[in-house]
């Protein structure tokens, strides 16, 4: 085998509880992340010589160093039996830094992709152990499931599959969040619910929730009247994905997330409106 293409899909989270901030600087997760059909393609083919070359099409993104692809190539070459050479295709139409995971997602799908191409063998315990180390939402993306919960940073799965398939409408606002700066307005905001504790079984109730959104709303007061728009239009199961900034509204039918994703694309015309379902 000479090349692969693989589909890399996103996520969306449909509980995201913060529990505290812990002695590494991250914060305390218990998360439900929920596969979507939206998803990036990725093409490998091998080179003989041991090179590395990433193009990136439909997005632009920042310089190549610092993809997540790049640097989990880098991880690789750390590991005894993996000297080849790569040219990577990455064809973006995962939204980036919007709360999706597209960027964990094109990571993990890049050392699942090696992995075969090249017959190195890796278990799971080790692709985890890599993917931990590129970020958070990395492992989710190693398991191929359409739903997990995630505790720790989010990198410790619990299989917790789905059997619902949902369709969801995905505002994507034209402004980016940046992870880091979400967690760190909430810690300057949330002192107090940093001591405050919930078990696996009460934090996954059912019930949508992301502690995030309050927060990302005060950074951009347009998720505050994205918001105040879902109930407008009479959508009450709607939710801020990750650290934002795309909303997401959940449906039981494809004409249901249509007729919705008609209205928002008409009052919200600079935003991105996609329609996706449980992948
Ligand atoms: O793990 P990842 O690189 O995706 O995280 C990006 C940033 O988000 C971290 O540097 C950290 O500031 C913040 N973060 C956090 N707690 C988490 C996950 C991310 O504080 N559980």
């Amino acid at each position: 085998m000479q090349s692969l293409t693989i589909l890399a899909p996103a996520k969306v989270n449909l509980i995201l509880k913060v529990l505290g901030k812990r002695r590494d600087g991250y914060h305390e997760l218990r998360t439900l992340f929920h596969r979507i059909s939206l998803c990036d393609r990725l093409v490998l083919k091998k080179l003989d010589r041991s090179k590395f070359h990433l193009t990136v099409k439909g997005a632009k993104l920042g310089p190549v160093r610092e993809n997540l692809i790049h640097r989990a190539f880098k991880l690789l070459r750390k590991i005894k039996s993996f000297q080849g050479g790569l040219e990577v295709t990455l064809e973006k139409r995962i939204p980036h830094t919007a709360g999706l995971g597209g960027g964990s997602s094109d990571a993990a799908h890049f050392l699942l992709g090696v992995n075969r191409l090249f017959k190195l063998k890796l278990g799971r315990k080790k692709l985890l152990q890599l993917g931990t180390q590129l970020g958070s939402d990395v492992p989710f993306f190693l398991y191929d499931v359409n739903q997990a919960i995630g505790r720790g940073r989010g990198e410790k799965i619990k299989v917790f599959l789905s059997k619902n398939k949902f369709w969801f409408t995905l505002v994507v606002p034209p402004f980016k969040l940046s992870t880091a700066s979400v967690y760190q307005a909430f810690s300057r905001r949330a002192l107090t619910r940093i001591s405050r504790d919930a078990t696996i079984t009460s934090a996954f109730s059912g019930r949508l929730d992301n502690d995030l959104f309050q927060v990302s709303c005060a950074l951009r007061s347009e998720l505050k009247q994205l918001d105040l728009l879902f109930d407008e239009l009479g959508v009450s199961r709607r939710l801020m994905s990750g650290s934002g900034p795309t909303m997401f509204s959940i449906h039981k039918s494809k004409r249901e997330a249509e007729r919705i994703a008609r209205q928002l694309r008409h009052r919200k015309p600079k935003a991105r409106v996609i329609i996706c379902h449980t992948e």
